[in-house]
């Protein structure tokens, strides 16, 4: 499926995300669109998404479950595509030789840093996704932050090498593409079996009460909620935005 994949590359765009909608009429099914610069990237919960020019991979891929031979993903498991996108990251890591791990529900940790960061945008048609917009910035040749951020690293910063940007795309898409046609069930476990701080006790926030607590992660629901193992022995499932990690 590789082959079917249409990388374009900008210079400079607001951002992938908006500029893939701006096109989604002309767009095929597995186009993506990479910039060297954004000037408006945006991140989770209304977050900008700020990286040095040049220097990191940031693009959005347009998915069309149900077209072109690639199966169907039913709105209820759209979690799906969070392990399929997550699981191709962790792959082109290990092909650098880079431990990572998976933060539910989408963020890729090496150690406890942030090295990548995703925004999966899902439109629905009926009972199922119609197309999803896969944004990803993946924090590559950037070896300097903006120390407001908590806790980013780079491929170069843990390995003191530089990267060709270009090349990290293609190892990312031909994963990704292999993840895509993998057995559903093959996926979850892959997922979890690479899930941070998976049946280890830490600190996490409630964000609904705002109450500290240490939990262990479980597992993930069907429909993709953290499974967390609470002080008084029972299970709670958290959705985004429900739980806040302690790092
Ligand atoms: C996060 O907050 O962790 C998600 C960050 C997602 C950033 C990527 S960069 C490419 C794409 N275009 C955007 O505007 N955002 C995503």
């Amino acid at each position: 499926m590789k082959q079917d994949m249409t990388i374009k590359w900008l210079e400079t765009v607001d951002s992938t995300q908006d500029e893939i909608r701006r096109q989604l009429k002309v767009l095929a099914n597995l186009s993506v669109v990479a910039a060297l610069n954004q000037t408006a990237g945006r991140g989770q919960r209304g977050n900008r998404w700020e990286t040095r020019p040049g220097e990191n991979l940031t693009f959005s891929l347009l998915l069309r479950p149900g077209q072109d031979g690639i199966r169907p993903v039913p709105a209820a498991d759209q979690f799906l595509l969070s392990e399929i996108a997550t699981l191709a990251l962790f792959r082109t890591l290990s092909d650098y030789g880079i431990p990572s791990r998976i933060k539910w529900p989408n963020d890729i940790y090496s150690g406890d840093r942030k090295i990548c960061g995703m925004l999966i945008e899902n439109s629905l048609l009926q009972e199922n996704v119609s197309y999803s917009i896969i944004g990803i910035g993946l924090n590559v040749n950037q070896v300097q932050f903006n120390p407001a951020l908590m806790n980013p690293v780079s491929m170069s910063k843990i390995t003191g090498e530089t990267y060709d940007i270009r090349e990290v795309l293609d190892r990312f898409l031909g994963h990704f593409s292999e993840e895509l046609d993998s057995e559903r069930p093959l996926i979850r476990q892959r997922y979890l079996s690479h899930l941070y701080r998976l049946g280890e006790l830490h600190s996490y926030t409630d964000c609904k009460s705002g109450e500290v607590f240490e939990g262990t992660i479980t597992g993930i629901s069907k429909r993709g909620l953290l499974r967390v193992g609470m002080p008084d022995g029972t299970i709670k499932e958290f959705g985004f935005k429900e739980i806040s990690y302690i790092i």
